[in-house]
């Protein structure tokens, strides 16, 4: 299948808009604020789960895969999007799920099951086996003919996907901010920015959206190892809310606000941790008047239901 007959197959929206966006924090700092809207890139395959499983999707067909295994959380973004991909290209999907959800079915599983998804609980012990060379030799064998995809589709693959991001701004910015928890959004960013050569001088601030100091360097490192990659990145820890899907009122107060003022919808795992990012450096002066700042989108807001 050709990307082409993929996009119009799932109904993807590419490219995304580069939309202003005049919040008075923003315009009090003299900054202009533009956000991606990788959120609007369909209704169930939104943000950063199109560009990271693009290739995958497009490779799994050529090689005729009938069976993809992936693994997530009960809520996961990433494990929802492809269950729809999966369900839409007649591929048999298998979710490892961690954490027993048979009795309380979130609406991400709930979707998942009507998709015909196999869904396989572990515990999290098993899960934290993920990525090791020895379970995923299990798991060939027990599935051999399927297409395995890591935890939050972050492969070396999907960097290919997310730097198609960078391909498609139409302006130059001085700063570019992502959301960070697999590290693949982040690296593939860095691809793209190194890549096109057009934006070298912007600066790309991942925010890191659950408690992993170096662990995160390390994981968007390992997927940029032996590549080429002169753009000057970095992770922000300050803005994870004591870790993962952690919140509390604040976050949730600034989520309301900002979409009753820009009327743009975020939640508070991801997006919501990236924009109060933005929020409080903006504030606190991290961005020189005048900067041009863009903020990516990655959506996530089936997560919030
Ligand atoms: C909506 C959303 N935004 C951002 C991220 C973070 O991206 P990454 O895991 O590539 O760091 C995720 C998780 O994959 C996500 O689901």
């Amino acid at each position: 299948m050709n990307e082409n007959n993929l996009l119009s197959q799932l109904k993807i929206a590419t490219p995304s808009a580069e939309s202003i966006i005049q919040p008075d924090w923003a315009i009090a700092r003299g900054i202009t604020l533009v956000v991606k809207r990788d959120d609007l890139l369909h209704p169930i395959i939104s943000g950063n789960k199109w560009r990271k499983l693009k290739y995958a999707l497009l490779q799994a067909h050529d090689n005729n895969v009938k069976h993809i295994v992936s693994f997530g959380g009960g809520f996961s973004n990433h494990v929802h999007a492809l269950g729809y991909c999966c369900h839409q290209l007649n591929i048999q999907f298998t979710a490892i799920i961690r954490g027993d959800y048979s009795h309380n079915l979130s609406p991400m599983l709930r979707d998942l099951l009507s998709w015909g998804t196999d869904i396989q609980y572990v515990d999290r012990i098993n899960y934290q086996q993920r990525a090791e060379p020895q379970y995923l030799q299990t798991l060939a064998t027990k599935y051999p003919n399927a297409l395995i995809i890591p935890e939050g589709g972050s492969q070396l693959q999907a960097l290919k996907g997310v730097a198609e991001i960078i391909d498609e701004l139409q302006n130059e910015y001085d700063y570019v901010l992502a959301p960070v928890a697999s590290g693949g959004t982040l690296a593939g960013l860095v691809d793209g920015l190194a890549q096109t050569g057009k934006h070298d001088t912007s600066q790309l601030l991942g925010i890191a959206v659950l408690k992993g100091q170096e662990y995160l360097e390390q994981l968007v490192e390992n997927l940029l190892t032996d590549r080429h990659h002169k753009s000057e990145w970095s992770i922000s820890h300050d803005y994870h809310f004591g870790g993962y899907a952690k919140s509390n009122n604040e976050l949730n107060q600034f989520c309301a606000a900002f979409e009753k003022q820009t009327q743009i919808a975020l939640e508070p795992v991801y997006s919501g941790k990236l924009f109060y990012a933005l929020y409080q450096l903006t504030i606190n002066g991290y961005f020189p008047a005048g900067s041009r700042v863009l903020a990516i989108h990655t959506g996530g807001l089936q997560g919030a239901r």
